[in-house]
């Protein structure tokens, strides 16, 4: 018998959007290097302003990650979704995976009547088919920002972008409006001394 478990949550960022990117590479960097030297393998997972992490590795090394977790502000609303011993490491050779939105992750959540990804809708039967996903997927980076903001971030730089449009044609309107008006309200006034 081995005393190996895996161990899977769901929790919210605390991050603003700006900051979100710059916190998960910090998160990660600091995963990857303690996760090595203590034989913990796993995946996280961001989006939708939500973490879902999968964590593996020797009883009292996940429970102690777990105590730090816990206690970092990163995130609220830990909830613990699954506490099991296992025989097989699923994410070894990945002292942390990181996989970000991706089209099947989302059909996985669509079609288990969930509009976008929410990890605390993960039931004990939904969680090993959404890490199968996760462990055949390909890892990502945190790179692009856009990649990692949250969704509301996005729509606050499409609105900015929007009224940037709206301002620009409406100053061109205004030109319009200006020169028309000095041409033919001039030319006006010009017939208009002719005549007198
Ligand atoms: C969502 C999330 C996932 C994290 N995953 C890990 C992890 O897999 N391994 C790890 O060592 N730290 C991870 N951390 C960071 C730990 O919470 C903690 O900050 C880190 O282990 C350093 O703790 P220490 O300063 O008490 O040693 C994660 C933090 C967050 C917010």
């Amino acid at each position: 018998m081995n005393n190996y478990i895996r161990l899977t949550y769901a929790s919210t960022t605390t991050s603003k959007p700006a900051t979100i990117r710059q916190d998960l590479v910090a998160i990660l960097n600091e995963a990857q290097m303690h996760n090595s030297n203590h034989d913990i393998y796993g995946v996280l997972f961001y989006g939708n302003n939500y973490f879902f992490q999968c964590i593996e590795g020797k009883k009292l090394e996940i429970d102690s990650l777990y105590e730090k977790l816990l206690k970092d502000t990163r995130h609220k609303e830990i909830v613990l979704l699954s506490y099991e011993p296992i025989n097989k490491l699923r994410f070894m050779g990945w002292n942390m995976k990181y996989v970000l939105q991706e089209p099947a992750i989302l059909e996985f959540f669509e079609s288990n009547h969930w509009e976008k990804f929410n990890p605390y809708a993960l039931d004990e039967d939904l969680i090993d088919p959404f890490l199968n996903i996760l462990s055949s997927h390909n890892e990502s980076t945190p790179g692009e920002r856009e990649e990692v903001m949250a969704p509301e971030a996005v729509r606050g730089n499409v609105l900015n972008y929007r009224y940037a449009v709206f301002v620009i044609i409406i100053a061109l309107l205004m030109l319009v409006g200006i020169y028309l008006f000095s041409s033919f309200g001039g030319a006006a006034s010009i017939q208009g001394m002719t005549v007198q």
